[in-house]
């Protein structure tokens, strides 16, 4: 596609990206698609793949979402609606279909995208869940759902499939084990793994800090912990 068709379609799906879900309080708000589309961008240009069809996959790729969009999810049919632009040749539609069908996170479920452009939306989309940002969604998410923060006496389960995960309602500080520390180890792509390395060690020291603050004081008059 040339570059203006790019440009025409990349802005048609950030404004489908912002109707569909501006204000969403769960962390999946119009900056989370822009952040995964600006890194996307990052990795596409540090690994060969097409930065067009790495945009549009980025910025289409919760519009489809089987939380956010139950509805359309099976049919990608928000996603397709902006791809149906005559400029457009089927081989670059579907490429773009086919990164946004893999990205999502789905427990022991989840996929290895099976093209480069896939791969580095993925990663893009994992590494806006890891992190100081990734943080900050995750307790988002989990006070857009009534979770409490953190229980003692509710410990993780680390071996969910897509149905176990997607059924699951526990504490956010959980939310960690269950998929936000495997995410390093998930990476698909070189720049990413460097990334996503950084941004695990920064989550780890959070948790030292987190329990360390819970703890306090609990030497000092038996008051129980849970
Ligand atoms: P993806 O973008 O891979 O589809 P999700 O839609 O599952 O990811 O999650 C969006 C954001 O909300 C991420 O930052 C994710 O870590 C966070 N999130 C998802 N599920 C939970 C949960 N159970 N508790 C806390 N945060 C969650
Ligand atoms: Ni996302």
């Amino acid at each position: 596609m040339t570059d203006e068709t790019a440009a025409r379609l990349e802005r048609a799906a950030a404004d489908c990206a912002e109707k569909l879900f501006g204000g969403d309080p769960g962390g999946h708000d119009r900056f989370h698609t822009l952040r995964v589309a600006r890194t996307a961008l990052y990795l596409a240009g540090r690994t060969g793949a097409d930065p067009h069809v790495t945009a549009l996959a980025a910025l289409l790729h919760d519009v489809d979402d089987r939380k956010l969009s139950p509805g359309t999810a099976g049919t990608l049919s928000n996603a397709a609606a902006v791809l149906s632009d005559p400029a457009l040749d089927e081989a670059e539609r579907n490429a773009i279909l086919t990164a946004i069908r893999e990205v999502s996170f789905r427990g022991t479920d989840s996929v290895t995208p099976s093209t480069l452009e896939g791969m580095c939306v993925q990663d893009a989309d994992r590494l806006d869940a890891v992190g100081a940002v990734g943080i900050a969604r995750a307790f988002a998410y989990g006070g857009s759902r009534g979770r409490k923060l953190y229980d003692p006496n509710e410990p993780p389960e680390t071996d969910m499939d897509g149905e176990a995960y997607a059924r699951r309602t526990s504490h956010t500080v959980n939310h960690f084990y269950e998929k936000l520390l495997k995410l390093k180890d998930m990476m698909n792509t070189e720049p990413a793994k460097r990334i996503a390395a950084e941004r695990d060690r920064f989550m780890r020291a959070f948790l030292d800090e987190f329990y360390a603050e819970w703890r306090f004081g609990d030497n000092e008059g038996g008051i129980p912990d849970a």
